[in-house]
């Protein structure tokens, strides 16, 4: 097959030329702030492949994904997202090999230590939706801190699903309507059950690493999200990949059942 610059006019070629050089810079070619999803949500997934494909330890792949959470929360905030939720361990995840285990739950206690001031100084607010009387004591009270330190906030909610599980969170729900509500009461009073009741329902949902499933992860909120798959492993992934999937969810078309 002849190469494509060899079947273009001189005129098409130069046409060709002038685009790549005309081409906006990263920077210019962000959404506009009205069009950026309100509430997006992320299952950052592939740390353990990224890691593998290096032939690195596990725990150096959590540590890179960690690195990639730092920037895309920084990003989100400056975007002006409103709500970004982000996987960080299910109730499934404890199912791992007992040294992977620790290590994330010491990964996380540090992390919060570490960026929790500076998370402070840009006025995000934190919240963490899970089962969190089975972490340590030290994660819960770093959890404690974070959220009390933060309530006042304005700025982006930063919701971190930890020791998370969506059917968890509806069976919790249930008890409660069932305690609580009366028999008027429904989906939005079920709703506000959830774990954080302030949380948006994630207008885009974000999944790395190529696959394709929820992997019980807000089962009640994503009910109408939009779901975008990125083929990158987490640590790999980009500012410029977290753009491109606001710009993917911009271009569909929400119809809500409707016509
Ligand atoms: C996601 O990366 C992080 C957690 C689930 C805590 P994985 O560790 O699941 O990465 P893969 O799927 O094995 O590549
Ligand atoms: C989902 O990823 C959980 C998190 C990203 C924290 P998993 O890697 O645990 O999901 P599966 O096992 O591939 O479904
Ligand atoms: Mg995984």
């Amino acid at each position: 097959m002849r190469p494509v610059s060899a079947v273009l006019s001189p005129l098409q070629r130069r046409l060709r030329w002038a685009r790549v050089l005309l081409r906006p810079a990263a920077g210019e070619q962000t959404l506009p702030l009205a069009e950026v999803p309100e509430s997006v949500a992320i299952i950052m997934d592939g740390n353990g492949r990224w890691a593998r494909e290096r032939r690195l330890p596990i725990g150096a792949g959590h540590r890179a994904g960690a690195e990639t959470l730092k920037k895309i929360v920084r990003y989100a905030s400056d975007r002006k997202v409103g709500y970004l939720t982000v996987y960080s361990f299910s109730t499934e995840n404890w199912s791992r090999p007992e040294a992977e285990v620790i290590g994330l739950m010491d990964m996380f206690v540090e992390l919060i230590d570490g960026e929790l001031d500076e998370l402070h100084a840009e006025k995000v607010r934190m919240r963490f939706i899970g089962r969190r009387d089975q972490l340590s004591h030290e994660l819960q009270r770093q959890i404690a801190r974070s959220e009390q330190l933060t309530a006042g906030n304005d700025g982006m909610r930063f919701v971190v699903a930890m020791n998370y599980g969506g059917r968890n969170e509806i069976v919790d729900a249930a008890r409660r309507f069932v305690a609580e509500c009366g028999p008027d009461a429904g989906e939005d009073e079920f709703g506000r059950l959830m774990y954080d009741p302030e949380l948006r329902d994630p207008e885009l949902v974000i999944r790395t690493s190529g696959e394709h499933r929820l992997s019980n992860f807000l089962l009640w909120q994503s009910a109408y999200s939009e779901l975008y798959f990125s083929e990158r492993l987490w640590p790999q992934f980009t500012t410029d990949d977290f753009e491109e999937a606001l710009r993917s969810y911009a271009g569909r078309e929400r119809r809500f059942g409707g016509r």
